[in-house]
């Protein structure tokens, strides 16, 4: 009984695989219409409600554990929304458009992204900072840490690569926040690929060295992005270490409401994403690991890279959606 039980749930599982790269071609398709016009919100917007409507498809009992706001501040894709006709109980967390500026000013790097996972598995993260490091798999266990220096894990990781650390390149996110490390980097010699936007897909690099040149990611981000990209590392390995920046007293409430009983918690991979995770992404403007969205005369085709942690399978698909050429929504 339990086997036919545990079978009958994969088979959901494998097709909710495909279902996903609808939900996340559908979201990248909208909000590229709006691709360099400037304007953040409308392309956020339009991605939000492509994604909302393409998951209420679904059949899954599904709750927003990371999405666009809390009730309050979020009319669709709050935390706690509801989603779906009914089936299993599953978290989702989803960006719909990752990376607004990107989108809005035409700029490399932009992603429609969401992960699912059995229910309880993501933590449950407030929109809040997080200190981020992660790498890619194939290293031994607890070779970066985000308690050491930057100077320490730089040197571990070149140690683990047998390269010296000045062939380590690091990813930042370019903000004063990482002039520090930004300096030991300097001091070291290694290279540093700053990026405007976009860690989600910065922290999936490490994943992909040889692809993307990156070795490691460092930094402050936003928690939801951390999430999102742990589920993804989930899926083909990798280390990936989180702290939430919970620096006030609402903050530390608000984290407290979703259940984090210790503000100062160092969360590993699998206390960010545990379970079976599905994680998908659409390219909405090109980038370093999927194509944009692009509107031919013929169709409209999109390029999606779907992770499933189950079997640790990434399949990279390519679309072509006819209809919508058509003008169909
Ligand atoms: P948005 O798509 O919400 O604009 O997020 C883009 C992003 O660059 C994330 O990838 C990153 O985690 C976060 O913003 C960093 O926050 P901030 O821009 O405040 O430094």
């Amino acid at each position: 009984m339990t086997d036919l039980i545990v079978k009958g749930q994969d088979i959901i599982d494998r097709i909710l695989t495909l279902e996903l790269v609808r939900v996340t071609e559908r979201a990248a398709i909208a909000s590229a219409r709006l691709r360099g016009r400037g304007d953040e919100k409308a392309a956020d917007q339009a991605a939000v409600d492509a994604m909302r409507r393409e998951l209420h498809r679904l059949p899954i009992d599904g709750t927003v554990v990371i999405g666009e706001g809390e009730r309050d501040e979020a009319p669709m894709l709050f935390i706690g929304e509801k989603l779906g006709t009914g089936g299993s109980a599953v978290d989702i967390a989803v960006d719909p458009l990752e990376g607004t500026t990107l989108c809005a000013h035409d700029m490399p790097g932009s992603i429609a992204v969401m992960a699912m996972a059995t229910g309880g598995a993501l933590l449950h993260a407030p929109d809040v900072y997080m200190e981020k490091i992660a790498v890619g798999p194939g290293y031994p266990q607890g070779v970066v840490d985000l308690d050491k220096s930057i100077e320490e894990n730089v040197a571990a990781l070149a140690k683990a690569k047998g390269v010296s650390s000045k062939e380590i390149s690091v990813l930042l996110l370019d903000r004063p926040r990482h002039k520090p490390i930004l300096e030991a980097c300097r001091e070291i010699g290694c290279p540093v690929r700053l990026i405007p936007d976009g860690d989600v897909a910065g922290v999936i690099f490490t994943t992909r060295p040889n692809e993307t040149g990156i070795d490691l990611y460092v930094g402050i981000g936003g928690a939801p992005e951390g999430v999102l990209a742990a589920g993804a590392l989930r899926c083909v390995g990798g280390q990936m270490q989180g702290r939430l920046i919970l620096d006030t007293d609402e903050k530390i409430a608000r984290a407290a409401q979703m259940g984090v009983k210790d503000p100062k918690r160092k969360y590993d991979l699998t206390e960010l994403a545990a379970g079976d995770v599905i994680v998908s992404l659409t390219g909405v403007t090109d980038g370093a690991l999927v194509s944009g969205v692009k509107f031919d005369e013929d169709a409209i085709r999109t390029e999606t890279l779907i992770y499933r942690s189950t079997t640790g399978t990434v399949r990279r698909i390519a679309t072509e959606h006819r209809q919508k050429a058509r003008g169909r929504a």
